[in-house]
């Protein structure tokens, strides 16, 4: 993987980026001696490295069952729970389907709404299907994953019968506490830990995400080794200006602090549409407290192009953007000839679809350049298993670099509570009376 941010340092005062290199040192070695803000929280940083091949085996074992007895499988869990699963799933996998072999389930993903008719339209789908569930929360009491559940399971117990419905549904949730736990243990249902020590968005290595991508067909032993490659590229022994998260880190400050106060995560390749979901989840969660932070937004191009190309190259000038660029695609396909040429495309026949795609990206970035429009770029040769484990831990610990030298705790999220304890009050939730008064007052 590399990382370039000329582009982006051309905009501010020589000498800016290294200016922040004792600010992000410091940040750096509050992480590892886990003196910083959120420290109980920081079971993700060396999460890589301490991944046994037992451990993987059991994940493996686990997927295989799923595989043997479902021909659909569910995935219920929203946020941290969701986000970085779907995001390998849907980078690996061909685009209209996961179905690359007949023995691998259609994966599906639920718990991530509250839509009636999603969940209906689901239910109907699953009706007579061989499917399974995994279900994934950390705390075991979220509201979307949680009703999901309880739907599923019963439909589970109801068409597959009680013995099946213990093979197929699956627990990944807290080791002690929450309702998933409660149930899994009750039912006997085979369960994995979530570490107290990682927050639900920097859980994609743990359980949360490893069982999936393994359900799914993909190699979980390379994604590890692309993690682990990177948690060493980017330990806190190797320089400044070599270190991928510490650059990383430190452009993005710079830029926020001189003005730019959005960021907006660009993919050249549909795939990593969910890479940008769970990018977004990432570091808008991370630092956006205090009345601080980068606004996390993310476009899909050349698709956007054409409806926010407008806005990015000529709207207010508060934005940088950072490119995924693949340098790689996995296909061949050539720009056919054709004799009438009414399109007048034949300039472009005989051309790889992706030189088009190369010189729409390499086009784009001098456009925006020349808008007012610092540009970061990370590369990576192809979309595979292996540099997706590197892009994840990458975009991991510059989160937690980066929200440090921000000076907020990257690893909390009380903002989050608010619409749930409105909703709750609402719902005339035991426990909430007071609010359910108040707030029914303020909505009158
Ligand atoms: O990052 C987070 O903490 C959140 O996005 C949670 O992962 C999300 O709310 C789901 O929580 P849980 O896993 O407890 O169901």
């Amino acid at each position: 993987m590399k990382l370039d941010i000329t582009k982006a340092a051309q905009f501010l005062p020589a000498g800016t980026v290294e200016s922040y290199e004792p600010a992000v040192n410091a940040a750096m070695k509050a992480l590892e001696e886990g003196t910083c803000p959120g420290n109980d929280f920081l079971g993700w940083l060396h999460l890589p490295t301490a991944i046994t091949p037992g451990f993987l085996c059991k994940i493996k074992a686990c997927a295989q069952t799923l595989r043997e007895n479902c021909e659909a499988v569910v995935v219920a869990g929203i946020g941290g729970s969701y986000l970085g699963a779907r995001a390998v799933l849907e980078a690996l996998g061909d685009t209209f389907g996961w179905l690359k072999a007949s023995d691998i389930p259609r994966i599906l993903f639920a718990g991530n709404n509250i839509g009636e008719d999603y969940l209906s339209e689901l239910i109907d789908y699953l009706h007579g299907k061989r499917f399974g569930v995994i279900n994934i929360s950390k705390s075991g009491t979220t509201t979307e994953t949680a009703i999901t559940f309880r739907l599923l399971k019963r439909m589970c117990e109801e068409e597959r019968g009680k013995d099946m419905a213990r093979k197929v549904i699956v627990a990944v949730t807290d080791a002690k506490k929450g309702a998933a736990r409660t149930t899994a243990d009750k039912e006997g249902y085979t369960s994995f830990i979530i570490p107290d020590n990682v927050g639900g968005r920097f859980s994609v290595l743990t359980p949360v995400g490893l069982l999936p991508i393994a359900c799914a067909g993909f190699d979980i032993d390379a994604l590890v080794k692309g993690a682990q490659d990177m948690e060493k590229a980017t330990d806190i022994s190797v320089p400044f200006a070599d270190n991928l998260c510490a650059q990383y880190a430190a452009i993005r400050n710079a830029l926020y602090t001189n003005g730019k106060k959005i960021e907006i995560l660009v993919n050249f390749q549909p795939k990593l549409h969910y890479v940008n979901e769970w990018w977004k989840q990432l570091y808008g969660e991370s630092e956006g407290k205090d009345k601080k932070g980068i606004f996390p937004a993310a476009v899909d191009f050349s698709t956007d192009l054409h409806s926010m190309g407008q806005w990015i190259q000529d709207g207010e000038r508060t934005i940088f953007e950072t490119v995924i660029s693949v340098d790689k695609p996995e296909h061949k396909l050539e720009v056919p000839t054709d004799e009438e040429n009414l399109d007048g495309l034949n300039f472009l026949a005989g051309k790889r679809i992706d030189e088009v795609n190369h010189q729409a990206e390499l086009g784009t970035q001098l456009a925006h350049v020349d808008g007012g429009v610092p540009n970061i770029r990370i590369s990576i040769d192809r979309l595979d298993a292996y540099n997706l484990g590197q892009l994840i831990y990458f975009f991991e610990k510059a989160c937690g670099v980066s929200g440090l030298v921000l000076g907020v705790n990257p690893f909390n999220q009380p903002g989050v509570e608010d619409y749930k304890r409105n909703m709750f009050a609402l719902l005339n939730k035991p426990g909430y009376e007071a609010e359910s008064k108040a707030i029914r007052e303020r909505l009158k």
